[in-house]
């Protein structure tokens, strides 16, 4: 098994540029399904979670051609609507192949995901949604079986803020007879993306990036090119890695406007941030001061900088209050963080970290994606050498992290 080894202490410098957004590039993958002609991506992220979404559609019947960092996607001629169990489970968001499989095809066999390492993350919104537009679904040996004449448009209240289960329906609704309206929709740049992509295949939608889309069903979707957003979430990471390390970064090719909680979090902690257009500029003299936070759907402060605002606070001056309102669980970070000597209390939903003035390389355990990149920053800045093992959950989210690391000056290496 791969693991990171890391000797910190070194103030990252440089720039990076940012990949694209591997939250926006799996829904738009599972979009091709929605249509006979070709979709082609570009600005794809070379990850495992994008491996398998094309793996998958593949399976469906789907035909790839796989360029770096693109893909042409052709779903003329799909003969297998399901989605097994073994790619789900390594995967939730196969679960986003459920909409557009019902929509365009009749018919849908999507493994139910299980618990995951973050909480329960049920996919109760998805189905409500698909049964409000005229779907029968049943729960079949572990599967949703899903079938339907042609969905129908239907008004549709989502009690909780869910992203894929906003781009799920959004997707079925797009092929749907007559309008549909989600209300209390995902809010989230990604699925503004996604969005973008539909409407350049021909879909009818308005609304999005606001609480309520609404959608007009057309009778096909035609063939279209797509470049996907870059990643708000890594150039987060590689933000508040800066900000840890007491550095000088600039980000290139930045999704600016999506990161304004983060930023105004890390101005708060006393980083200098700079924004241009599409690039990013921080700098961090001295030592970063606490800073508390409330995780909340966008444009609330994002769940996935959860763990690495946490890793930050380790080394900060004063006590921060970190509370997690999206998922039960997400906790996992803390543990690992008290190996490297971190002072943090964790009491139901909340964590109290309190700074200190420098962290001790240890062997950590990499438990989920956020999580191991927090566990990269808390080494990046830990006296010693931090061997940072399980590094496949950070292959998920961030690609070719330590060559980026390394260019940015980090003394980082993968060792099996
Ligand atoms: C997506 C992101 C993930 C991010 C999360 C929250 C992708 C591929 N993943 O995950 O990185 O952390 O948004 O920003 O885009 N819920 C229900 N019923 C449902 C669906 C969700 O109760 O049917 C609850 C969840 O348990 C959770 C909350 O809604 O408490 C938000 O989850 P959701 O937005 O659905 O997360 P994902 O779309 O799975």
């Amino acid at each position: 098994m791969q693991k990171l080894s890391i000797h910190g202490g070194v103030p990252l410098s440089g720039e990076v540029r940012v990949a694209g957004a591997k939250n926006a590039a799996l829904p738009i993958l599972a979009a091709s399904l929605l249509s006979a002609a070709p979709l082609r991506v570009a600005n794809v992220p070379n990850l495992n979670d994008v491996r398998t979404m094309i793996e998958l559609l593949k399976r469906m019947g789907v035909k790839a051609k796989v360029q770096p960092h693109a893909v042409e996607l052709d779903a003329s001629s799909v003969d297998e609507p399901v989605a097994p169990y073994e790619l789900v489970k390594t995967m939730r968001a196969s679960i986003l192949a459920l909409g557009p499989l019902t929509a365009r095809f009749g018919e849908a066999r999507v493994s139910l995901p299980g618990g995951c390492a973050i909480g329960e993350r049920p996919v109760d919104l998805h189905i409500k949604g698909l049964e409000a537009m005229g779907a029968k679904i049943a729960i079949e040996a572990g599967y949703i079986h899903a079938t339907a004449k042609r969905l129908q448009g239907a008004r549709i209240f989502m009690d909780t803020v869910t992203v894929t289960g906003t781009e799920n329906l959004m997707m079925a609704a797009c092929l749907a007879q007559g309008e549909t309206v989600l209300e209390n929709a995902a809010r989230e740049p990604e699925v503004v993306d996604l969005a973008r992509c539909l409407i350049a295949m021909g879909a009818r939608i308005r609304g999005e990036g606001t609480d309520v889309i609404v959608i007009e069903g057309v009778h096909k979707l035609h063939g279209a090119e797509h470049a996907v957003m870059p990643d708000r979430i890594e150039a987060g990471t590689f933000l508040a890695a800066a900000a840890a390390t007491r550095g000088h970064v600039r980000l290139a090719e930045a999704p600016v406007a999506s990161l304004d909680a983060v930023i105004d979090k890390l101005r708060e902690a006393g980083a200098t941030v700079k924004t241009a257009a599409r690039s990013i500029e921080i700098s961090m003299r001295g030592r970063p001061r606490a800073v508390g936070l409330r995780t909340a759907p966008y444009p609330g402060f994002p769940t996935d900088m959860q763990a690495q605002f946490i890793a930050l606070n380790c080394v900060a001056e004063g006590t921060a209050f970190v509370t997690e309102t999206i998922f039960e669980n997400r906790f996992m970070h803390v543990q690992e963080l008290r190996r490297l000597g971190a002072h943090i209390e964790v009491e139901g939903n909340t964590a109290m970290v309190q700074g200190i003035e420098s962290l001790a390389g240890a062997t950590v355990m990499a438990t989920d994606l956020r999580a191991s990149a927090s566990l990269v920053i808390a080494a990046l800045v830990a006296t010693g050498e931090t061997v940072v093992d399980r590094i496949y959950h950070l292959d998920r989210g961030y690609e070719k992290i330590e060559a980026r690391l390394a260019e940015l000056g980090a003394r980082i290496a993968r060792v099996s």
